[in-house]
């Protein structure tokens, strides 16, 4: 290994090594040459880490987590703080970004196979950052103490209760009262802004150790460490740095307008980033009209709704949720990528997809029996595509892979 050029890095390269990670893991890291839309979404999802970070830090600065004050602390925030509004925009606005740049980053997973063979593990780590996220969204829902924070976590806490015999201590427990109170504003507060950032953090930080141990995917599904040059170096692969740096900086230019866009001109999003009966204070004797979750938990809380029972509605979104897990071993295709895959892969891909949507979609409206009848047929689609998985890979026909990456 060449030695650094800079004086101060070498000083402290002699006393702490970081010159050789820093190559290993982002200079000179082999990723595949094909990376294309798709791969932008892991360095968004990295970039939309460190805005909610940010903007979650200058928050509390002002925030007061009291069932007295919290309303009030975030309209202080908003009106009387200086650049208070555009910070809790950012962090409102970050909140919706995170989910479509993560859900577009497994989309990503589903086309080329990402999840299979040898990258099991970080598509675990994937799933249990995407449980964690959903819980950090969940928590920091309850913090502006207006309606639909107080009814929302009414509604998800009382889920608990569901729980044969230990149900009602199981919803004491959560809630640290007989109801939404101040008490379980603490307990979430400590929750959103020390737990599970910090649980976030480390997965984020193995989910790409474990990546780089395996190395990167592509859009073809080929193994590029079966081709090597003399140096050990994939022949297939193109230096992270500049290449990808660059790209991802194009990525990150696109991203950052559309992002702007939507944080000054159009922040809540017609009810879809920052939902209106928010803005009136919690009122526990005065139940909303309409209680749903914000977007991006709607496909999940559709299939809760979508099965009659309680008990049954919380184990089907449970288990719509731990499915993802043992993804990896419910595909039995011989290729990776969607290229290379057969037909009745991709129909069932799409009828997945239009489940989700759909599930989505409705999860936002309020139950009718026609609207609960397509919420069980996209709750059937979105099972059927997990658990006919190992069934309908092996019976797809699938195109010869290349040996080498092509386009
Ligand atoms: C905070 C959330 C997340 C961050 C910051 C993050 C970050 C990253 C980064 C930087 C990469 C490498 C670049 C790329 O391939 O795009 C990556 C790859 C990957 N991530 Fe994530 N990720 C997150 C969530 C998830 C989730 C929720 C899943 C799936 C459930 C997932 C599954 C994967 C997989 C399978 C790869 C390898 C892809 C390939 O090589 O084709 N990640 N992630």
């Amino acid at each position: 290994m060449s030695k650094p050029q800079n004086k101060f890095i070498e000083w402290i390269d002699t006393r702490l090594p970081i010159i050789e990670p820093f190559r290993k893991h982002m200079s000179e890291y082999p990723a595949p040459k094909n990376f294309n839309f798709w791969y932008y979404f892991g360095s968004l999802a990295l970039l939309v880490l460190v805005i909610q970070i940010i903007s979650g830090i200058w928050l509390a600065m002002n925030y007061v987590p009291t069932e007295a004050a919290a309303f009030a602390s975030v309209e202080y925030i908003m009106r009387d703080v200086p650049f208070g509004d555009l910070l809790r925009y950012m962090h409102t606005t970050g909140a919706s970004a995170f989910f479509v740049v993560v859900y577009l980053h497994m989309m990503r997973g589903l086309l080329y196979g990402s999840y299979q063979k040898p990258r099991e593990l970080v598509w675990i780590l994937g799933v249990a950052i995407f449980l964690c996220l959903m819980i950090e969204a969940f928590f920091g829902y309850l913090l502006p103490w207006g309606q639909m924070s107080f009814w929302g976590a009414q509604v998800i806490t009382s889920l608990f209760g569901a729980v044969p015999s230990y149900g009602e201590e199981l919803m004491l427990f959560v809630r640290g009262d007989y109801n939404i109170s101040g008490a379980t504003l603490n307990r979430f507060y400590a929750l959103h802004v020390v737990a599970l950032p910090l649980v976030i953090i480390a997965l984020v930080f193995i989910h790409i150790v474990a990546l780089h141990e395996v190395g990167s995917n592509n859009p073809d599904g080929i193994e590029i460490k079966k081709h090597k040059d003399e140096k050990g170096v994939p022949l297939d692969s193109i230096p992270f740095h500049p290449y990808y740096t660059v790209k991802d900086l194009v990525g990150v230019g696109v991203f950052l307008i559309a992002f702007c866009a939507v944080m000054f001109f159009m922040p809540e999003m017609g009810g879809y980033f920052i939902e209106y009966p928010n803005y009136q204070p919690a009122d526990q004797l005065a139940t909303p009209e309409h209680i749903a979750p914000v977007w991006y938990m709607t496909p999940f809380y559709s299939i809760l709704r979508a099965i009659p029972h309680k008990l049954s509605g919380v184990i089907a979104m449970g288990g719509s949720l731990a499915i993802l897990f043992v993804l990896p071993w419910l595909d039995r295709s011989k290729v990776k990528s969607i290229r290379y895959r057969g037909n009745l892969y991709k129909v069932c891909l799409a009828a997945f997809v239009v489940s989700f949507i759909g599930l989505g979609y409705l999860g936002g409206l309020d139950p009718t029996p026609i609207r609960t009848l397509f919420a069980r047929i996209f709750t059937f689609g979105y099972f059927a595509f997990f658990l006919l998985m190992p069934v309908y890979t092996t019976l797809d026909k699938t195109k010869t892979v290349p040996l080498r990456i092509t386009k």
